[in-house]
């Protein structure tokens, strides 16, 4: 397996003279499935800024996709954001668009073919529950139904990397453990996922790889729960969002192509249903890690 994320000796230090990463060295490999931890202020936004480009490290090389971040010039990024999905801890939504606007201009910015806007938006929407919200704004949604919104326009491209920011930030137990789990889900097609939480039971719940970060050093990178405290018993039967089709790439192109045999007329009337009905396991299998150090 490839390296999709490359941290080499990278340090991050703020104007105002904060370090907010500490030489740090680590891989992620495609496919991947890692949690981020860590106390407020541990710098785990810090490190999923630097991977998106948003900030650049004050020394050391990142490398996203083959591509060297570290120095990438500010017309590329778009290029580099094009993969990724992004869950920002503060949302980041456009009040001035409704819900479906704002999923939908994800698409539009990459170029997205209006009849594929039209079939894909309901269709991620009633992914994370929010049909029904279509036409509100951010600003008429809770807290956690923004983050809901937020996640959808990171799936809605389908990228090969999703980076999350606290998606649970916001929700209660049993909507955090549906959305880890549609993530998870996702990432058992391929699509790598970092996800920084502070929720410990879940992290427990979902076995996957675990990167502490304390006072911007990396200090733990493993796939064995660390945190001890009691297992909750999660109900599955409220899982209740749509599971996936078993290949959300070919379901796409397969919605596409209906859309373009469907007649224009009939394409200018309410956006069809999508949902596909398919039982996906969710794979908690990871494999070793690369080491990794901050000193
Ligand atoms: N734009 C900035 N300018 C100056 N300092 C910053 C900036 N962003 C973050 N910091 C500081 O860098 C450190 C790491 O911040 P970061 O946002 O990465 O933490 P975090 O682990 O994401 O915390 P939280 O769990 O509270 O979101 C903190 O001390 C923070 O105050
Ligand atoms: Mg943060």
């Amino acid at each position: 397996m490839s390296n999709i994320i490359e941290f080499k000796n990278v340090s991050k230090t703020y104007d105002s003279g904060t370090h907010a990463l500490n030489n740090c060295s680590l891989n992620i490999e495609k496919g991947e499935f890692v949690f981020i931890v860590g106390a407020s202020g541990a710098g785990k936004s810090t490190f999923l800024k630097l991977i998106m480009h948003e900030e650049t490290p004050s020394r050391g090389t990142i490398i996203v996709n083959g591509t060297n971040v570290s120095t990438l010039k500010r017309k590329k990024v778009p290029y580099l954001r094009r993969n990724m999905g992004i869950v920002f801890q503060d949302f980041r939504l456009i009040d001035k668009m409704t819900v479906y606007d704002n999923v939908a201009f994800a698409m539009r910015a990459i170029g997205a073919r209006p009849s594929a806007v039209k079939k894909r938006v309901p269709y991620i929407l009633n992914l994370v529950g929010l049909s029904h919200k279509a036409q509100n704004r951010p600003s008429e949604l809770s807290g956690g139904e923004q983050q809901r919104v937020s996640l959808a326009r990171a799936l809605v491209n389908n990228p090969s990397i999703i980076i999350a920011d606290e998606p649970t930030g916001n929700i209660d137990p049993e909507m955090s453990y549906e959305i880890i789990g549609l993530l998870s889900e996702i990432n058992a097609q391929g699509t790598t996922i970092l996800v920084v939480t502070h929720e410990h039971q879940l992290v427990r719940r979902f076995n996957k790889r675990v990167i502490e970060i304390e006072k911007g050093k990396v200090i733990s990178d493993t796939k064995e729960p660390v945190i001890t405290d009691e297992e909750v018993e999660f109900d599955d039967s409220k899982f209740e969002l749509d599971p996936l089709p078993d290949d959300l790439a070919e379901a796409i192109e397969q919605a596409e192509r209906a859309v373009e045999e469907t007649p224009e007329e009939e394409l200018s009337q309410s956006a069809p249903e999508t949902t596909e009905e398919t039982e996906e396991a969710v794979s908690d299998e990871s494999e070793d890690k690369e080491a990794q150090q901050c000193e």
